[in-house]
């Protein structure tokens, strides 16, 4: 069998015939791997002949039962719960929790037949980590595993239904001579996987590690053989992870899961608003409250902001949880629009719980958390805000306005500014401030002192 070396780019999974420094492709430097691939006929899974061609209008779309897999958060990102016979991959940096997650879904799923097969760890630190989390797991089956011949051989005779694999990048397959952890074991291992899924219909979760920058070891191969990518992401010196769909075949990709990591395994969060704001804000600079929307969910954040002179001569910019390149658009708007100098302060920025939002409407309390530390006032408590901010200094409408009213409602805020010109639905209880521009918040916002 002649084996031939081709090169391939970690990132986005260009080949080469040789070593590159930076992929032509998607432009990242120090990516190219080294694969090692075998003759074509050993190589790649075997084609399924059972295809048939049929009309379209005869395909039954009566949809399978989707598992229930007792745990809301992770039902609503799967959306509505894992379908059988597909393939999730669930992805995230070392130590986010990725196996406890994995390991504690299986646990509360009771009576169902389940498979949790680890290649990184024995049987006993399994036995172990579960003794910290509740559940109870009369037919969870687990094995301490490398070989992806072996795990499937132990899934066919069990015919378990869900197999856990953690993770995909230290498990191998024979048919192939390349190691294990490489490119080609972890497209290989994931394309038999994926076969045996369709073929038994059991669904598969597969943990996948991500590296620092983001993206997972193999990404591209992986991503678009599995059916669903869940990201697990969060900071580990906060308590809070976020599950986070980014594909999805089978439901959207916008809804998120949120979890709290505790000593006893993971917690569902329900009301994540409340736990979000801090309760003692009253007279303190530099932070405001902005009500995101993050998927369909509503979310009070809490901005903070610290603004200082800079000490050396290039001011510091840094932020979590935001786009760094958003803050410095704002920042820009700020100065520009506002008149307000912040050409020789440092910037922190940090959004509360360790969270990263998106949500672009996050944008004007963003701004003003930035103003009222750099003038150190303190905002209103009772006040929270909604609205992207343009380059114009505009403030423009968001989604999903009428939620974000009522969560603002409920939280016990009596102010919201929203964007001017949005429609909306009258609310009792709570003061709907509309605003067209930056300038017209800050005024109302500090014009008590
Ligand atoms: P782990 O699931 O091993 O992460 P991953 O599989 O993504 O690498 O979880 C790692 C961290 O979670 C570890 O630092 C310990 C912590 N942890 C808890 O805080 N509570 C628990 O009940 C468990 C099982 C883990
Ligand atoms: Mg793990």
């Amino acid at each position: 069998m002649k084996a031939t070396v081709t090169y391939t780019c970690s990132s986005c999974g260009a080949t080469s015939p040789q070593m590159l420094g930076r992929c032509p492709v998607c432009g990242e430097w120090g990516t190219f791997v080294e694969e090692v691939s075998v003759a074509e006929k050993s190589k790649g899974v075997r084609q399924r002949s059972d295809s048939k061609v049929q009309k379209l209008q005869d395909v039954s779309v009566q949809e399978d039962q989707r598992l229930d897999m007792h745990c809301a958060e992770l039902n609503r990102v799967l959306g509505g719960g894992l379908v059988p016979g597909s393939l999730v991959l669930l992805g995230g940096e070392p130590g986010i929790g990725k196996s406890t997650l994995a390991l504690q879904v299986l646990m509360q799923l009771g009576a169902t037949t389940t498979l949790y097969a680890s290649g990184e760890e024995s049987v006993k630190q399994i036995k172990l980590r579960s003794e910290r989390i509740a559940g109870n797991p009369e037919n969870l089956y687990i094995v301490a595993e490398t070989s992806l011949e072996k795990i499937l051989e132990h899934a066919k005779a069990l015919k378990p239904e869900i197999v856990v694999v953690d993770s995909i990048q230290t498990i191998g397959t024979e048919a192939i001579e390349a190691t294990i952890g490489s490119l080609s074991q972890v497209r290989e291992c994931a394309a038999r996987i994926l076969q045996f899924a369709k073929e038994t219909n059991t669904p598969f979760i597969i943990v996948g590690h991500i590296t620092k920058e983001g993206s997972l070891a193999g990404p591209k191969v992986l991503e678009h053989i599995v059916d669903t990518v869940l990201q697990f992401e969060g900071d580990q010196h906060y308590m809070y992870r976020v599950l986070r769909a980014q594909k999805n075949r089978f439901g959207s990709t916008s809804e998120i899961g949120i979890f709290e990591m505790q000593q006893d395994g993971l917690r569902e969060v329900t009301n994540p608003s409340e736990l979000l704001l801090s309760s003692n804000r009253e007279g303190l600079s530099g932070i405001s409250i902005a009500v995101a929307v993050e998927g369909v969910r509503p979310l009070l954040i809490e901005v903070q902001a610290l603004t200082s002179s800079a000490a050396y001569g290039t001011p510091q910019r840094s932020s979590t949880g935001f786009d760094s390149r958003r803050l410095n658009m704002l920042l820009a708007v700020l100065e520009k629009r506002i008149g307000f100098k912040l050409l020789q302060k440092d910037v922190f920025l940090n959004i509360a719980g360790g969270l990263r939002v998106n949500d672009p409407a996050i944008d004007l309390a963003v701004l003003v958390a930035v103003l009222s530390s750099s003038m150190d006032i303190a905002l209103p408590t009772d006040c929270c805000m909604t609205g992207e901010v343009g380059l114009a200094g505009e403030i423009r409408p968001v989604n999903r306005i009428d939620q974000r009213i009522s969560e603002a409602r409920k939280l016990g805020f009596s102010r919201i500014l929203i964007p001017a010109g949005q429609k909306h639905q009258p609310v009792k209880g709570i003061q709907i401030v509309e605003v067209a521009r930056v300038t017209e918040a800050v005024r109302l916002l500090f014009k008590q002192s």
